[in-house]
Protein backbone atom coordinates (compact mmCIF):
# COMPACT_ATOMS: atom_id res chain seq x y z
CA UNK A 1 0.00 0.00 0.00
CA UNK A 2 1.40 3.55 -1.41
CA UNK A 3 1.74 5.88 1.87
CA UNK A 4 -0.19 8.58 -0.57
CA UNK A 5 -2.79 7.47 -3.05
CA UNK A 6 -4.58 10.52 -4.64
CA UNK A 7 -7.34 9.16 -7.22
CA UNK A 8 -8.76 11.84 -9.93
CA UNK A 9 -8.34 14.39 -7.66
CA UNK A 10 -10.12 17.75 -8.66
CA UNK A 11 -10.15 20.97 -6.27
CA UNK A 12 -11.96 23.85 -7.23
CA UNK A 13 -12.05 27.26 -5.24
CA UNK A 14 -15.85 28.73 -4.95
CA UNK A 15 -14.59 32.41 -3.38
CA UNK A 16 -18.11 33.81 -2.54
CA UNK A 17 -19.49 36.38 -5.34
CA UNK A 18 -16.78 34.90 -7.98
CA UNK A 19 -16.02 32.50 -10.57
CA UNK A 20 -14.43 29.51 -9.49
CA UNK A 21 -11.21 28.54 -9.65
CA UNK A 22 -10.30 25.31 -11.05
CA UNK A 23 -6.73 24.22 -9.24
CA UNK A 24 -6.11 20.73 -9.44
CA UNK A 25 -7.47 18.84 -12.19
CA UNK A 26 -7.42 14.94 -12.83
CA UNK A 27 -4.10 14.43 -10.29
CA UNK A 28 -3.47 10.43 -9.94
CA UNK A 29 -0.99 10.33 -7.73
CA UNK A 30 0.95 7.50 -5.49
CA UNK A 31 3.73 8.28 -3.25
CA UNK A 32 5.66 5.16 -1.48
CA UNK A 33 6.33 5.58 2.51
CA UNK A 34 10.18 7.11 2.66
CA UNK A 35 10.34 8.94 -0.62
CA UNK A 36 11.60 12.04 -0.94
CA UNK A 37 9.34 13.77 -3.41
CA UNK A 38 10.15 17.97 -4.73
CA UNK A 39 6.74 19.47 -6.27
CA UNK A 40 7.58 22.20 -8.29
CA UNK A 41 5.78 24.15 -10.86
CA UNK A 42 5.39 28.09 -12.11
CA UNK A 43 3.19 30.35 -9.30
CA UNK A 44 -0.68 29.19 -9.52
CA UNK A 45 0.24 25.73 -10.73
CA UNK A 46 -1.54 24.28 -7.58
CA UNK A 47 1.04 23.15 -5.42
CA UNK A 48 -0.14 24.66 -2.29
CA UNK A 49 -3.40 22.78 -3.21
CA UNK A 50 -1.90 19.87 -3.81
CA UNK A 51 0.10 20.13 -0.57
CA UNK A 52 -2.93 20.95 1.51
CA UNK A 53 -5.13 17.75 0.29
CA UNK A 54 -2.14 15.62 2.63
CA UNK A 55 -3.20 16.45 5.63
CA UNK A 56 -6.46 17.45 5.12
CA UNK A 57 -6.26 21.29 5.22
CA UNK A 58 -8.20 21.10 2.04
CA UNK A 59 -10.82 18.21 0.81
CA UNK A 60 -11.34 17.19 -2.97
CA UNK A 61 -14.23 18.39 -4.41
CA UNK A 62 -13.76 15.30 -6.16
CA UNK A 63 -11.94 12.31 -6.32
CA UNK A 64 -9.65 10.95 -3.19
CA UNK A 65 -6.90 11.38 -1.38
CA UNK A 66 -5.57 8.44 0.79
CA UNK A 67 -2.88 8.49 3.61
CA UNK A 68 -1.56 5.71 5.18
CA UNK A 69 -5.09 3.92 3.89
CA UNK A 70 -7.59 6.80 5.69
CA UNK A 71 -9.85 8.61 2.85
CA UNK A 72 -9.14 12.45 4.11
CA UNK A 73 -12.95 12.91 3.44
CA UNK A 74 -13.25 10.86 7.07
CA UNK A 75 -13.70 12.63 9.75
CA UNK A 76 -12.66 10.17 12.23
CA UNK A 77 -9.73 10.09 10.68
CA UNK A 78 -8.56 13.34 10.47
CA UNK A 79 -6.61 13.20 13.55
CA UNK A 80 -4.56 9.66 12.39
CA UNK A 81 -3.80 12.20 9.27
CA UNK A 82 -2.31 15.08 10.97
CA UNK A 83 -0.48 12.77 13.03
CA UNK A 84 0.72 11.37 10.21
CA UNK A 85 1.27 14.18 7.99
CA UNK A 86 3.56 17.64 9.34
CA UNK A 87 3.05 20.61 7.22
CA UNK A 88 5.88 23.39 7.18
CA UNK A 89 5.46 26.18 5.73
CA UNK A 90 6.76 29.79 4.37
CA UNK A 91 7.01 32.34 6.92
CA UNK A 92 8.82 30.65 10.42
CA UNK A 93 7.62 33.81 12.73
CA UNK A 94 3.63 32.61 11.31
CA UNK A 95 4.00 28.93 12.71
CA UNK A 96 5.75 29.83 16.36
CA UNK A 97 2.43 29.85 18.95
CA UNK A 98 4.32 30.06 22.46
CA UNK A 99 7.06 32.61 24.12
CA UNK A 100 9.23 29.56 24.80
CA UNK A 101 10.96 27.41 22.18
CA UNK A 102 10.42 24.27 24.34
CA UNK A 103 6.89 25.61 24.85
CA UNK A 104 6.15 26.00 21.61
CA UNK A 105 7.49 22.45 20.88
CA UNK A 106 5.47 20.74 23.31
CA UNK A 107 2.29 22.36 21.78
CA UNK A 108 1.71 19.95 19.24
CA UNK A 109 2.26 16.50 21.40
CA UNK A 110 0.19 18.35 24.52
CA UNK A 111 -2.50 18.56 22.13
CA UNK A 112 -2.68 14.60 20.98
CA UNK A 113 -2.68 14.42 24.58
CA UNK A 114 1.02 12.31 24.71
CA UNK A 115 1.36 11.49 28.37
CA UNK A 116 2.77 14.82 30.35
CA UNK A 117 5.99 12.21 31.70
CA UNK A 118 6.41 11.57 28.18
CA UNK A 119 6.39 15.10 26.91
CA UNK A 120 9.69 16.41 27.95
CA UNK A 121 11.37 13.29 26.32
CA UNK A 122 9.63 13.41 22.91
CA UNK A 123 10.36 17.67 23.02
CA UNK A 124 14.29 17.21 23.81
CA UNK A 125 14.40 14.78 20.89
CA UNK A 126 12.82 16.84 18.59
CA UNK A 127 15.04 19.71 19.26
CA UNK A 128 18.26 17.81 19.20
CA UNK A 129 17.49 16.17 15.82
CA UNK A 130 17.04 19.92 14.37
CA UNK A 131 20.49 20.90 16.37
CA UNK A 132 18.08 23.58 18.40
CA UNK A 133 17.99 21.65 21.81
CA UNK A 134 20.95 24.57 23.26
CA UNK A 135 17.86 27.09 22.47
CA UNK A 136 15.08 25.42 24.32
CA UNK A 137 14.63 28.35 26.83
CA UNK A 138 14.53 31.40 24.23
CA UNK A 139 11.77 33.57 23.46
CA UNK A 140 11.37 31.97 19.75
CA UNK A 141 10.52 35.58 18.49
CA UNK A 142 14.88 36.71 19.01
CA UNK A 143 15.65 33.93 16.72
CA UNK A 144 17.00 34.09 13.48
CA UNK A 145 14.57 32.78 10.73
CA UNK A 146 16.42 29.93 9.90
CA UNK A 147 16.57 29.04 13.50
CA UNK A 148 13.15 29.54 13.98
CA UNK A 149 12.20 26.94 11.06
CA UNK A 150 14.18 24.42 12.41
CA UNK A 151 11.84 25.36 15.82
CA UNK A 152 8.65 24.97 13.39
CA UNK A 153 10.26 21.26 12.24
CA UNK A 154 10.85 20.33 15.54
CA UNK A 155 7.49 21.17 16.70
CA UNK A 156 6.27 18.90 13.77
CA UNK A 157 8.63 16.39 14.54
CA UNK A 158 7.36 16.57 18.03
CA UNK A 159 4.07 14.69 16.96
CA UNK A 160 5.85 11.68 15.48
CA UNK A 161 4.99 12.14 11.69
CA UNK A 162 5.61 9.50 9.52
CA UNK A 163 5.71 12.43 6.62
CA UNK A 164 6.68 16.16 6.12
CA UNK A 165 5.42 18.10 3.64
CA UNK A 166 7.61 21.75 3.07
CA UNK A 167 5.48 24.22 1.15
CA UNK A 168 8.25 26.43 0.15
CA UNK A 169 9.95 26.33 3.78
CA UNK A 170 13.51 27.64 2.73
CA UNK A 171 11.97 30.58 0.44
CA UNK A 172 12.48 33.18 3.02
CA UNK A 173 15.97 32.25 4.76
CA UNK A 174 19.50 33.39 3.84
CA UNK A 175 21.75 31.03 2.04
CA UNK A 176 23.35 29.37 5.46
CA UNK A 177 19.58 28.93 6.90
CA UNK A 178 18.31 27.46 3.82
CA UNK A 179 21.42 24.76 3.81
CA UNK A 180 20.67 23.78 7.84
CA UNK A 181 16.50 23.16 6.95
CA UNK A 182 17.87 21.38 3.72
CA UNK A 183 20.60 19.02 5.62
CA UNK A 184 17.45 18.33 7.96
CA UNK A 185 15.30 17.18 5.42
CA UNK A 186 18.28 14.69 4.27
CA UNK A 187 18.64 13.59 7.57
CA UNK A 188 15.16 12.96 8.15
CA UNK A 189 14.99 11.26 5.10
CA UNK A 190 18.00 8.93 5.80
CA UNK A 191 15.69 8.03 8.87
CA UNK A 192 12.78 6.99 6.97
CA UNK A 193 10.06 9.89 6.60
CA UNK A 194 8.43 10.34 3.50
CA UNK A 195 9.31 14.24 2.18
CA UNK A 196 7.46 16.28 0.35
CA UNK A 197 8.86 19.56 -0.38
CA UNK A 198 7.04 22.02 -2.61
CA UNK A 199 10.17 24.56 -4.25
CA UNK A 200 10.63 27.22 -6.37
CA UNK A 201 14.51 26.13 -6.64
CA UNK A 202 15.92 23.85 -8.63
CA UNK A 203 18.72 22.95 -7.11
CA UNK A 204 16.81 22.18 -4.42
CA UNK A 205 14.51 20.06 -6.07
CA UNK A 206 17.41 18.46 -7.24
CA UNK A 207 18.10 16.86 -3.71
CA UNK A 208 14.93 14.81 -3.98
CA UNK A 209 14.80 11.43 -5.44
CA UNK A 210 11.50 12.49 -7.40
CA UNK A 211 10.27 15.59 -9.09
CA UNK A 212 6.77 16.01 -10.14
CA UNK A 213 6.09 18.91 -12.05
CA UNK A 214 2.86 20.78 -11.83
CA UNK A 215 1.20 22.91 -14.77
CA UNK A 216 -1.92 24.31 -14.61
CA UNK A 217 -3.56 21.71 -11.96
CA UNK A 218 -2.26 18.69 -13.95
CA UNK A 219 1.13 17.00 -13.34
CA UNK A 220 2.96 17.45 -16.81
CA UNK A 221 6.54 15.55 -15.61
CA UNK A 222 7.33 13.22 -12.92
CA UNK A 223 10.58 11.44 -12.64
CA UNK A 224 13.65 11.43 -11.35
CA UNK A 225 15.14 14.53 -11.57
CA UNK A 226 17.97 14.02 -14.20
CA UNK A 227 15.40 13.02 -16.44
CA UNK A 228 12.78 15.80 -15.64
CA UNK A 229 15.34 18.77 -15.64
CA UNK A 230 16.51 16.93 -18.90
CA UNK A 231 12.72 16.88 -20.52
CA UNK A 232 12.82 20.06 -23.59
CA UNK A 233 8.88 20.52 -21.93
CA UNK A 234 10.51 22.66 -19.03
CA UNK A 235 10.18 25.97 -20.83
CA UNK A 236 6.56 25.44 -21.99
CA UNK A 237 6.02 25.09 -17.89
CA UNK A 238 7.36 28.02 -16.72
CA UNK A 239 10.78 26.28 -15.71
CA UNK A 240 14.00 26.21 -15.68
CA UNK A 241 16.59 23.73 -14.83
CA UNK A 242 18.91 24.26 -12.26
CA UNK A 243 22.22 26.21 -12.83
CA UNK A 244 24.46 23.11 -13.20
CA UNK A 245 22.65 21.81 -15.50
CA UNK A 246 21.42 24.65 -17.84
CA UNK A 247 25.16 25.32 -18.02
CA UNK A 248 25.87 22.14 -18.49
CA UNK A 249 23.67 21.64 -21.54
CA UNK A 250 25.16 24.85 -23.10
CA UNK A 251 28.62 23.02 -23.10
CA UNK A 252 27.38 20.25 -24.85
CA UNK A 253 27.97 20.98 -28.14
CA UNK A 254 31.72 21.87 -26.83
CA UNK A 255 32.33 18.16 -25.23
CA UNK A 256 29.64 15.98 -26.23
CA UNK A 257 30.56 13.67 -23.88
CA UNK A 258 29.37 15.95 -21.18
CA UNK A 259 25.98 14.25 -19.49
CA UNK A 260 22.63 15.72 -20.60
CA UNK A 261 21.99 14.67 -16.70
CA UNK A 262 24.35 17.09 -14.56
CA UNK A 263 22.60 18.37 -11.36
CA UNK A 264 24.79 19.98 -9.31
CA UNK A 265 27.87 22.78 -9.60
CA UNK A 266 30.43 19.54 -8.13
CA UNK A 267 28.92 17.05 -10.53
CA UNK A 268 29.83 19.63 -13.48
CA UNK A 269 33.06 20.86 -12.17
CA UNK A 270 34.06 16.49 -12.19
CA UNK A 271 32.53 16.21 -15.52
CA UNK A 272 34.27 18.81 -16.79
CA UNK A 273 37.83 17.61 -14.96
CA UNK A 274 37.02 14.43 -17.06
CA UNK A 275 36.49 15.86 -20.07
CA UNK A 276 39.85 18.39 -19.84
CA UNK A 277 41.88 15.30 -18.57
CA UNK A 278 40.65 13.37 -21.88
CA UNK A 279 41.83 15.93 -24.03
CA UNK A 280 45.08 16.30 -22.68
CA UNK A 281 45.92 12.96 -23.33
CA UNK A 282 44.37 12.74 -26.84
N1 LIG B 1 -8.17 30.53 -1.33
C1 LIG B 1 -8.27 30.64 -2.66
N2 LIG B 1 -9.36 31.14 -3.25
C2 LIG B 1 -9.48 31.23 -4.60
N3 LIG B 1 -8.52 30.80 -5.46
C3 LIG B 1 -7.40 30.29 -4.92
C4 LIG B 1 -7.20 30.17 -3.51
N4 LIG B 1 -5.99 29.63 -3.28
C5 LIG B 1 -5.44 29.40 -4.49
N5 LIG B 1 -6.28 29.80 -5.48
C6 LIG B 1 -6.04 29.68 -6.93
O1 LIG B 1 -5.81 28.31 -7.21
C7 LIG B 1 -4.76 28.17 -8.18
C8 LIG B 1 -3.64 27.34 -7.59
O2 LIG B 1 -3.09 28.05 -6.50
P1 LIG B 1 -1.92 27.46 -5.58
O3 LIG B 1 -1.75 28.41 -4.45
O4 LIG B 1 -2.20 26.05 -5.25
O5 LIG B 1 -0.67 27.54 -6.58
P2 LIG B 1 0.87 27.42 -6.26
O6 LIG B 1 1.45 26.52 -7.31
O7 LIG B 1 1.10 27.03 -4.85
O8 LIG B 1 1.40 28.91 -6.53
P3 LIG B 1 2.64 29.70 -5.87
O9 LIG B 1 3.87 29.22 -6.57
O10 LIG B 1 2.33 31.13 -6.20
O11 LIG B 1 2.66 29.44 -4.40
C9 LIG B 1 -4.37 29.59 -8.57
O12 LIG B 1 -5.11 29.95 -9.70
C10 LIG B 1 -4.79 30.42 -7.36
O13 LIG B 1 -5.09 31.73 -7.76
MG1 LIG C 1 2.07 27.95 -3.22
Amino acid sequence: MSFVRIDDLTHTYTPPGRDPVPALCGIDLEIEAGEYVAIVGANGSGKTTLARHLNALLLPTSGDVWVNGHNTRDPSALRTIRAAVGMVFQSPADQIVATVVEEDVAFGPENLSVPHEELSGVVRSALERVGMWHARHRPPHLLSAGQQQRIAIAGVLAMGPRCLVCDEATSMLDPAGRRDVLCILDDLHHAGLTILSVTHSMTEAARAERVIALHQGRIALDGRPDRVFASEMLPSLGLMPPPATELGQRLRPYWPSLSPALLTADELAEALIACARAEALA
